[in-house]
């Protein structure tokens, strides 16, 4: 493995899987495979859990970490090749990549998208731009269109978690007052056409996502029809894909409730967070047995264990 931007970077998801829960199993057990080696972590956004669980993962791989919030610290940063620079931008991502792979062997990137122009952000313009300028092997801390750390996290957690073969799997819209990006859902849908899984997607007309992301899920409008059976519900708010970055419904009713989650299976409940209390999900749910939310987090630590150490394996050994 050279980067990690989405599943279509792993050969077999299954394996990772297997590898991953075995990090967490022994954490400590190549504590030299990344020594005298340098993770930089690149922020152009907000983070509590990739950010902790990357660097915590690096250092049980015993690498050094170099850390920098371009969004918060660093210079305004130009995309485009030729542009002529005499406004507002004061490095252009050509030197700043290059820069970044002169102290780092690995780089991370966070950068979501700006929902203003679709190609520009489906073409993950920033991250690729890293990818060419640098020629480091770059991981996607989630880009404009995936989250694949979170989504190998989310599929321990089913493995884990799950009492049978082939699981029912629910990813449901919930409401939310501000755009998001699609990046959780398409990544979440996206890596469920690597698990043995019956998956459906709910959401309310206008939010389907982009037909490769969605593959074969079963697509049903009604919410509560959609929860009956089901052994996990993962949730998540994304903006409209066919009316690019559009909020089309803010519609309370898609909250998720505990009377929702009573139609399930297992009452089994799946968020990557952040998440507003009360708001997408009553306090209900989130604080009941079924809720995984935290084991989701923990595993965020051995997703990012086990790309470091395939990438380290394969590049730097
Ligand atoms: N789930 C997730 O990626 O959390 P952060 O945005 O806090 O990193």
């Amino acid at each position: 493995m050279k980067h990690f931007l989405s599943a279509l970077d792993v050969d077999n998801v299954s394996t990772l899987v297997d590898e991953a829960l075995a990090l967490k199993a022994a954490p400590w057990s190549h504590e030299n495979l990344g020594r005298r080696r340098t993770l930089g972590l690149v922020f152009f956004n907000p983070s509590l859990r990739t950010r902790l669980s990357t660097q915590k993962a690096a250092q049980q791989l015993g690498m050094n970490i170099l850390s920098i919030n371009v969004g918060l610290e660093g210079w305004t940063l130009e995309m485009e090749d030729g542009a002529m620079m005499n406004a507002g931008k004061t490095e252009h991502i050509k030197e700043a990549a290059g820069v970044l792979a002169q102290y780092c062997d690995i780089i991370a990137v966070r950068c979501f998208p700006e929902l203003k122009d679709r190609d520009y952000d489906y073409q993950e313009t920033v991250l690729q731009k890293i990818i060419k300028y640098s020629g480091r092997p770059v991981i996607s801390l989630e880009s404009a269109t995936f989250h694949p750390l979170q989504s190998l996290a989310d599929v321990m957690t089913i493995r884990e978690v799950s009492r049978v073969k082939k699981p029912k799997i629910v990813l449901s819209w919930a409401p939310h007052f501000k755009a998001l990006p699609q990046a959780v859902a398409n990544s979440f849908a996206q890596w469920m056409q690597y698990v043995d899984c019956d998956f459906t997607i709910t959401h309310p007309e206008g939010y389907e996502l982009h037909p490769e992301m969605a593959g074969n899920a079963k697509i049903v409008y009604d919410q509560r029809k959609a929860f009956e059976g089901a052994d996990f519900i993962y949730v998540k708010n994304w903006s409209s894909y066919s009316h690019y970055g559009q909020i089309l419904s803010e519609d309370p009713g898609w909250k998720i409730t505990a009377e929702k989650m009573a139609l399930t299976a297992t009452g089994n409940f799946m968020h990557c967070l952040p998440v507003r209390r009360n708001f997408k999900v009553e306090d209900a749910v989130l604080d009941s047995p079924g809720s995984l939310v935290l084991q989701q987090a923990h595993n965020r630590v051995y997703s990012a264990q086990a790309v470091l150490k395939r990438i380290l394996e394969s590049q730097y050994g």
